[in-house]
């Protein structure tokens, strides 16, 4: 990857957004308002971000036999986080499920955009040139706006999901 890069900087900065999010998340307690407000701002932001990096890169790199493979894994891990946040949604905040499904989704989440960063984007990369770069940037940019806007908190129970 080139030192700097426009797509892959933006989406590592909101990774780092997130990151941050979830330690402040993890110092929360209890059914409070601070959690609530975090909460709800993680879902957003993240929701937000896998729909519009979907749109912006994944769509393009799914076209490349030589990342069709990687870009199903991490298409389905959205997925997963997903139905996680959900999940979450739909429990009691004050209750120790939630916080041992919190703890479960930080480290898939972790994860998840650890994967990206490391393995994904430098492969990536080598497929892409700055051009594509810049205009990934420019879909991504605008698809993040228009999909936080329309970002929900949607609770479901993971087991009514699965039916
Ligand atoms: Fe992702
Ligand atoms: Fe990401």
């Amino acid at each position: 990857m080139a030192a700097s890069s426009a797509i892959f900087d933006r989406l590592k900065s909101d990774h780092d957004r997130h990151r941050d999010l979830l330690e402040k998340l993890g110092n929360t307690s209890g059914d409070t308002e601070e959690r609530r407000k975090l909460f709800e701002a993680f879902t957003r932001e993240v929701k937000a971000h896998a729909a519009a990096e979907e749109q912006a890169l994944y769509s393009t790199m799914m076209r490349k036999p030589a990342t069709t493979d990687e870009t199903r894994h991490s298409v389905a891990e959205h997925h997963e986080i997903d139905e996680a946040l959900n999940d979450l949604a739909a429990t009691d905040m004050s209750s120790g499920a939630w916080l041992q499904k919190f703890k479960a989704l930080e480290h898939d989440y972790l994860h998840h955009i650890e994967e990206e960063e490391d393995d994904h984007f430098p492969e990536f990369a080598k497929l892409l040139s700055a051009d594509d770069e810049r205009h990934m940037r420019e879909v991504f940019d605008r698809r993040k706006r228009e999909e936080k806007a329309d970002a929900e908190i949607t609770p479901e129970k993971a087991e009514d999901a699965k039916e």
